[in-house]
Order: C-alpha cells, then structure tokens, then sequence
C-alpha cells in the first residue's frame, strides 16, 4: 500500500514541496523528472501534475493527498480538505487598478470589467460586497489585459508585486492570502490514513524546526533567572555549571525573529560566547 501525493511540476510551489518532502528525509527513486515517481524509502509515490489540476485529481482519488496553493484550491471548489497549511509560497489574491488611477474605495469596481483566471473566488468577493462588475476569464497574462483596453482592472495572485509595478498597476484590494497548502481526498483508507499521519508527524517536525534556532551562551550564574525570563522558551533551559567559577552555560530554543529581540537584553544580563546555531528536525 503506498500513499499518492500530487505536487506541483513547476513553477511556483516546485522548489519549496521538494525540498520540504527532501527534509522529512523521504527518497525518490531518481533524478529524472517522470510523472510518476516512487519513493525508496517510504510508502509513498509523488505524481506530478499542473498545479490547477491538482484539487480535482485529490478529488477524484486518482491521488490521495496534494500539496497545492490555496488559491488554486479555493477557486477550483473540489472535495478535498485542507489537512495542513504549509507556511511557504505565500501570495495573496488581490485586485489591482492601473496605477494612475484614483480610487475613492471599492465601489470603484461598479460597471468595470475585471480580467482573472479566478472567476469563483472574485465572484464571490464582489457579491459580498455588493459590487456589479463584469468578469472577463483569460488564462494567462491577465496582468496586460488593462493595457491593451481587455479590461479596467485584474484580479490576480501578487507575490513580490513585481508583475504589477512591471505593468503600471497598483493593488487597491487583497481579496485573499493564500499559501501552500496539503490537501486529502474525503475518505482515504484506513492504512492510507495511517501513512499519512506518519508523513504529517515528519512534515511537523521539519516545519517546527523551521525558523528555530539553538542558543547557546556563558552566562554569570547570579544572573541565570533573569536571563530565563528574557528566554521566550518553549520550556526551560538548560544549565549547565562550567569550570570557571560562577559561571554557567545556559541552553535553548528560542525562535530566529525572538533573537534580535533579546540579544541586547542577554548582553546587559552579561552573556557572554552567545552562540546560535539551526536545528534540523524537532519532535515536541
Ligand atoms: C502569477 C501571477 C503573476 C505573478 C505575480 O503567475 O499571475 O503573473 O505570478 O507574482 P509577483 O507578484 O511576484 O510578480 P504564476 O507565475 O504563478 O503563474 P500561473 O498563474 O500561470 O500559475
Ligand atoms: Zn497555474
């Protein structure tokens, strides 16, 4: 029995899901880009598809699990349920006017005809909102469509902004954010469900590890409560007595962006050797 996971072939997503399924150690069995390959070392088997047809193919069982951009899942309306957000591939659906424009707010969009590839999720946002605008679907390059008169405005996926500036749009509305996403199909079997809580425990493990950072310092001993209480730790130190007379090496975990909050703090408190260093894996 091995458990199917669709993922993206290119684009976006391709890099981060690879290395993602890379850390929680899983193997594929070669180099060479199939459409279907199995892993070495797990029960597993990774098919690789567009990313627009990954919710219908975890919908229709033709694979149990995805890794897909929520965007992609909120548009297509397939069943299939969200098991996990990812925290990668962060982007945001939004609206976006050309840039000279003035926009008194979102009844701007009244009468105009907007250019996307996601119909569902626009249309859903101008009904909340009461607006009555025209939909105009394209496929692709939906950002020229202001330009060459195809449309007033666009709704589309914004990451850096940097197609925007590139084509003298500016975003005036974000409609939804959105990132990387696993997705199962309704009902997996008993022995797939079970695959797919040990591959979820991995993922957990890598993405928990993510932006922690071991620290290590040599802290004045007289100082060590003090020093904990600036830890944001997730539970207590570790102190450890050195040779040095009234001295102590103090241990934890403490998350990267907490580091330059606290740095100044554990100085004035004296630490001294303050050493960071990355954690691969961690299992609470
Ligand atoms: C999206 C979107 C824009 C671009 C925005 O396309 O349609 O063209 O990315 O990114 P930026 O804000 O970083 O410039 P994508 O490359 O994902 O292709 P797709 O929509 O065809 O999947
Ligand atoms: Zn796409």
């Amino acid at each position: 029995m091995v458990l199917r996971i669709a993922v993206q072939a290119k684009g976006r997503l391709f890099d981060d899901t690879m290395s993602l399924l890379h850390e929680t150690g899983i193997k594929l069995e070669s180099a060479k880009r199939l459409l279907l390959v199995s892993a070495t070392n797990f029960p597993l088997e990774v098919l690789f598809l567009r990313d627009d047809d990954i919710p219908q193919s975890v919908a229709d069982g033709i694979a149990d699990i995805g890794i897909v951009g929520e965007n992609e899942f909120a548009e297509k309306r397939k069943r299939a349920s969200i098991v996990k957000r990812l925290g990668f591939s962060k982007c945001r659906l939004s609206l976006a006017i050309p840039k000279g424009m003035d926009y008194p707010g979102i009844h701007w969009f009244d009468g105009k005809t907007i250019a996307t590839t996601y119909p569902k999720v626009l249309g859903d946002f101008l009904k909340e909102n009461k607006i009555n605008a025209d939909i105009h679907v394209i496929t692709g390059s939906v950002e020229i469509a202001p330009s060459i008169g195809l449309a007033d405005a666009i709704f589309d996926l914004v990451s850096s902004g940097s197609t925007l500036v590139t084509n003298h749009l500016k975003e005036v509305e974000v409609v939804m954010k959105s990132e990387a996403v696993l997705i199962q199909h309704p009902d997996l079997s008993a022995e797939k469900a079970a695959i797919l809580e040990e591959l979820l425990f991995r993922i957990e493990s890598v993405l928990l590890a993510d932006d922690k950072k071991y620290i290590l310092m040599n802290v004045p001993t007289e100082n060590i409560s003090k020093i904990v209480e600036v830890l944001p730790g997730m539970k207590s130190p570790t102190v450890l007595s050195l040779a040095k007379e009234g001295w102590s090496s103090l241990h934890a975990v403490i998350s990267e962006k907490e580091f330059w909050n606290i740095i100044g703090k554990l100085k004035a408190l004296d630490a001294e050797g303050i050493l960071v260093v990355p954690i691969e894996k961690m299992i609470l």
